[in-house]
């Protein structure tokens, strides 16, 4: 399992988090407009509140879509924000190759959580 995180004081956190819950991750900084894997080499990706940070938030769905493996789950919880709307960042996960399965408000309107897979299994 890898996990990352463009902040170093973050990544630390969670390291520390991890150690004293006995999970082995691979932590690691890094940008998810870049991420430093191949194509299709992740059975599913986690994103908790992190894209709408992110101005090339297309890029960076489309970095996430790229290193999951096609059919693999894609979870993402987000924030109205970034965006104008939900049926925008949806036709960006769309754009990014990825169906949606389910989607579920966490606040109705502000937070969702969307599972999607990627086209291609
Ligand atoms: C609201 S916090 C969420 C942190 C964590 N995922 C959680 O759920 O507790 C947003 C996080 O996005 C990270 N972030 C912002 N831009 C990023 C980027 N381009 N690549 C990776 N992480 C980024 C920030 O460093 C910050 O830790």
């Amino acid at each position: 399992m890898a996990a990352f995180d463009i902040s170093l004081e973050q990544i630390g956190q969670a390291r520390q988090w991890a150690l004293r819950h006995g999970l082995d991750v691979d932590f690691f900084v890094g940008d998810v407009t870049a991420i430093p894997f191949p194509s299709s080499t992740f059975d599913a990706v986690f994103v908790f509140c992190m894209i709408h940070h992110v101005q090339d938030w297309h890029r960076g769905l489309q970095e996430l879509a790229r290193v999951l493996k096609p059919g693999g789950a894609f979870l993402i919880e987000e924030i109205l924000r970034t965006w104008s709307s939900w049926p925008e960042f949806e036709d960006g996960l769309a754009d990014a190759g990825c169906d949606i399965l389910e989607k579920g408000a966490i606040l109705p309107r502000l937070f969702l959580t969307y599972l999607c897979t990627k086209h291609g299994a």
